[in-house]
């Protein structure tokens, strides 16, 4: 595998020379390599009965609520707590974070991106919403999936009752170490992906929000109302990111008229979300346990406030700038121009659309995305 995942295999035409080793260019273009020797110390280790104990602190789910003979012997389902062991955990599931992010990168990202002939800008979008598109995927089926074995649609109560004491099935404490170790795995590829620094500063605040509301929910008990908050603003967010790659594939803006569905949808997850943390915070848990009931309807109705705000202020900005467009596009009919003219016209405005300046589309891009 690791040979594979190499970015540029050695002897291909662009390598001029192979970088000396150890060097920043050495170690990015052959960080998933290095990822996948490391992550299988582990895994090596874990096999081998002297530092099997210390290894599986890392790969293992760590506090377990139930013993293992007991509950398979009375066909329970195991369950776990959170703790400190987490900790070791998440940083072994980064890198497999990482070592994924590269295959996706290399194997699906790149073929199509090498065929598109996208602006640096374009390009760089495409890759993000590319893996975003993924991750919120995974993590929408992944969600889903516990929530309908858990049944919390029949048994809405459940979401809140016996509240603190919520111990989690298998899949779904490993659901919560892979949202924190995907979170984390953004700040090195910062430096693997080669972002550019004033592209940096947004996705470091998306990794460190998401570390920091994840952990919260997670470290506070707060878990099962989290995964199905979660998977709500996932699939707003997969739906909005599918838009975003439409975009890149769609000059004529044939998708834009059906980007009124991203906001219907935004719209009723938020509403969904304030609804369901209103019941679970205050009604439910609120209910036994007034200070954590609150602390919890004070944080979830912030983070839904601020997208809420964010959405708006980008849908107001979208309005001005379609406005300002249909003002500049209709300039050259005061003047009434022939026919022919007029088809030269709107060509010529519609190759221009796709060859703008990156600073442009900049602006373009921006008036689409609304997160
Ligand atoms: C957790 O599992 C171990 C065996 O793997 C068992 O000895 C221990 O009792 C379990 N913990 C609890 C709280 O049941």
């Amino acid at each position: 595998m690791s040979s594979a995942l190499r970015t540029k295999p050695f002897g291909s035409k662009k390598d001029k020379k192979n970088p000396p080793i150890l060097s920043h260019e050495f170690v990015i273009q052959n960080h998933a390599d290095i990822v996948s020797c490391i992550a299988m110390v582990f895994v090596v280790g874990l096999m081998m009965q002297a530092t099997s104990t210390l290894a599986s602190i890392f790969i293992v789910m760590g506090h377990n609520a139930t013993d293992p003979t007991d509950a398979a012997t009375r066909g329970e389902p195991f369950l776990y707590e959170s703790g400190w062991r987490d900790g070791p955990a998440v940083f072994f599931y980064t890198l497999i974070c990482i070592i994924m992010h590269a295959i996706l990168q290399e194997y699906v990202l790149d073929k199509v991106s090498k065929k598109l002939h996208l602006s640096k800008f374009k390009l760089s979008r495409f890759n993000e919403s590319g893996q975003l598109v993924v991750f919120y995927l995974v993590s929408f089926l992944w969600g889903g999936e516990v929530m309908l074995r858990e049944r919390y649609a029949e048994n809405m109560s459940k979401l809140w009752i016996d509240y603190p004491i919520h111990p989690m099935t298998f899949l779904h404490k490993l659901y919560f170490i892979i949202q924190l170790a995907y979170y984390l795995h953004m700040l090195p590829e910062l430096y693997f992906q080669k972002i550019k620094k004033d592209e940096q500063a947004p996705k470091m605040q998306h990794s460190i929000a998401g570390l920091l509301i994840i952990g919260f929910f997670y470290f506070f008990a707060y878990r099962r109302v989290a995964i199905v908050l979660l998977t709500l603003h996932y699939f707003s967010e997969f739906v909005s990111h599918t838009f975003g790659l439409l975009e890149v594939f769609d000059k004529e803006e044939k998708y834009a008229r059906f980007r009124i569905f991203n906001n219907i949808i935004f719209l009723i997850t938020a509403f969904s979300t304030l609804v369901l943390s209103f019941l679970t915070f205050f009604t439910g848990i609120g209910k036994t346990n007034p200070t954590r009931g609150m602390l919890g309807l004070v944080i979830a109705f912030a983070i839904q406030g601020l997208l809420i705000f964010r959405f708006i202020t980008s849908f107001l900005k979208s309005k001005r700038e379609s406005k300002e467009q249909a003002t500049i596009a209709a300039k050259p009919l005061l003047k009434k121009p022939k026919s022919s003219e007029k088809k030269s016209e709107s060509s010529k405005k519609s190759k221009k659309e796709s060859d703008l300046p990156e600073a442009d589309q900049n602006v373009n891009q921006k008036k689409v995305k609304t997160k």
